[in-house]
């Protein structure tokens, strides 16, 4: 089949690639001219397991191409998704200016049936949106040329979106258009061989649904950061009742970490768009208020450990940071705890020697030069004349260090472990001060 995608970023690179790689003919389009210059050089823009290697493979096939010309893109496919950004406008609104753009883009080039797929994360109601404004831009060049808009939004992680597309647990399809069902049915059709996994429904519950997805998993880790909150208060450990509670099938093991507050690009815009959505229908969405409010303390939680620690005392205190993106596998930083953190720890007066696996050229680009910021080549040469070891992100290779050693390198053996990766009983067996998240 023919597909086009717009936006070339974590979810449109991701669509395109894996949709090629099962043999489709894929034309991926971004406004974006460097970054569809680098990917024609073979470069990728985002670290993403698994991607580079199927970009690559499709690109030198000729079945994935990248371009800045939109009229190619649309005269090439049968189906266009759009996968542009939708960020947080100032009043938490969804931002859906890039979506538009493309569906005005699409309603003034295309000239035959099109199935238009809402691919971004998008509010209830924006099919009808996408619908006017291509109807629109045809009546504006008065051509009559039939064409479908369907939602179809995408549940992908960052740090595994290859394996979530290539095996996803559910594609979510809303449509009323039988002829755009089966088109859809046809283009994920390779990628449920072992059962169906297609849920079709309305549009506006489509739209909803990827929110309400967004939002629970939000409130599951707002609530445990509360619990962790409370165990420090109480004397338990956080650990065991993660533990206790998600061998419940009821409740399940997933997203029940306790850490550093959500970050990325997603839940925290989702939360505010979801909530703006809810407000202006009169139905302000009590739950997820404190959701929100619970993650931007949490941020914080962590520096308010290590402030009491220090008797309020940061200025010239040195910290090692473990880990900048905003979960592991990713270099994605937006809206990373890492950024509140270490924004927090240098407002204060300390200086901060980050090391992250893959983020530290966009933390670069995040944070600018800053001489109270400066970058390790390994986590030990961090944490090297340190007075504590802050970990922020969850990456494998911080899990098992060499306690010992990292005993010698730090300045004072204190360990902050924002994401509970360690055995505080382990930790203090070799001799270093541990403070987790919630454990005893
Ligand atoms: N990142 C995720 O994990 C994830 C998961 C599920 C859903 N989503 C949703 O998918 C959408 C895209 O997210 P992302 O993380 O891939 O964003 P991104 O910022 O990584 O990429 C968006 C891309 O769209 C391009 N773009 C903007 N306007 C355009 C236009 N008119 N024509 C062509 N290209 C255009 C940008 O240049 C950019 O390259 C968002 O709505 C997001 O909420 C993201």
């Amino acid at each position: 089949m023919r597909i086009s995608i717009f936006g070339t970023g974590y979810v449109g690179l991701v669509t395109g690639a894996c949709v090629a790689d099962v043999g489709n003919d894929v034309v991926c389009v971004d406004i974006d001219a460097r970054k569809v210059e680098r990917l024609n050089a073979g470069e990728i823009p985002i670290y993403e397991p698994g991607l580079e290697d199927i970009v690559s493979a499709n690109h030198t096939r000729k079945t994935l191409r990248f371009t800045t010309d939109a009229a190619s893109a649309i005269a090439h496919a049968q189906v266009i998704f759009i996968a542009v950004g939708t960020p947080p406008d100032e009043d938490g609104s969804a931002d859906m200016r890039h979506v538009l753009a493309a569906a005005q883009s699409i309603g003034e080039r295309m000239n035959d049936y099109k199935v238009i797929v809402d691919k971004s994360t998008v509010p209830v109601g924006t099919a009808d949106r996408v619908r006017e404004r291509i109807a629109a831009a045809l009546a504006q060049r008065g051509a009559k040329v039939p064409f479908a808009v369907v939602s179809n939004p995408e549940f992908l992680k960052e740090g595994a979106a290859v394996d979530d597309f290539m095996k996803p647990d559910r594609v979510v399809i809303g449509a009323d258009d039988e002829r755009a069902i089966a088109l859809l049915r046809a283009v994920y059709a390779p990628f449920q061989r072992n059962h169906q996994r297609l849920l079709v429904m309305d549009v506006r519950s489509a739209e909803l649904t990827k929110y309400a997805a967004n939002a629970m998993l939000a409130t599951r880790i707002s609530f445990m950061n509360e619990m962790a909150n409370l165990a420090d208060e109480l004397g338990a450990d956080v650990e065991h009742v993660r533990q206790g509670i998600g061998s419940d099938p009821r409740i399940g093991y997933q997203f029940l970490y306790p850490g550093a507050g959500y970050g990325g690009s997603c839940f925290p815009k989702d939360v505010k768009a979801l909530q703006f959505t809810a407000s202006r229908h009169g139905r302000p969405l009590q739950n997820l208020a404190a959701v929100e409010a619970v993650n931007e303390a949490q941020k914080l939680r962590l520096v308010e450990k290590i402030t009491a620690r220090f008797g309020g005392k940061l200025k010239e205190a040195v910290f090692a940071v473990w880990g900048l993106a905003f979960k592991a596998n990713t270099d994605d930083m937006r809206e990373a705890p890492s950024r509140s953190i270490i924004g927090a720890l240098i407002a204060e007066g300390a200086t901060v020697v980050a090391y992250d696996p893959v983020a530290m050229t966009e933390a670069r680009r995040v944070f600018g030069e800053q001489s109270a910021l400066t970058y390790a080549a390994s986590p030990l040469d961090a944490a090297r004349g340190a007075d504590a070891l802050v970990v922020v992100t969850e990456w494998k290779e911080f899990r098992s260090p060499d306690f010992a050693e990292l005993k010698r390198a730090l300045r004072q053996p204190l360990i902050f472990d924002g994401r509970n990766l360690f055995d505080p009983a382990q930790v203090r067996g070799a001799g270093l001060e541990y403070f987790g998240m919630g454990r005893r």
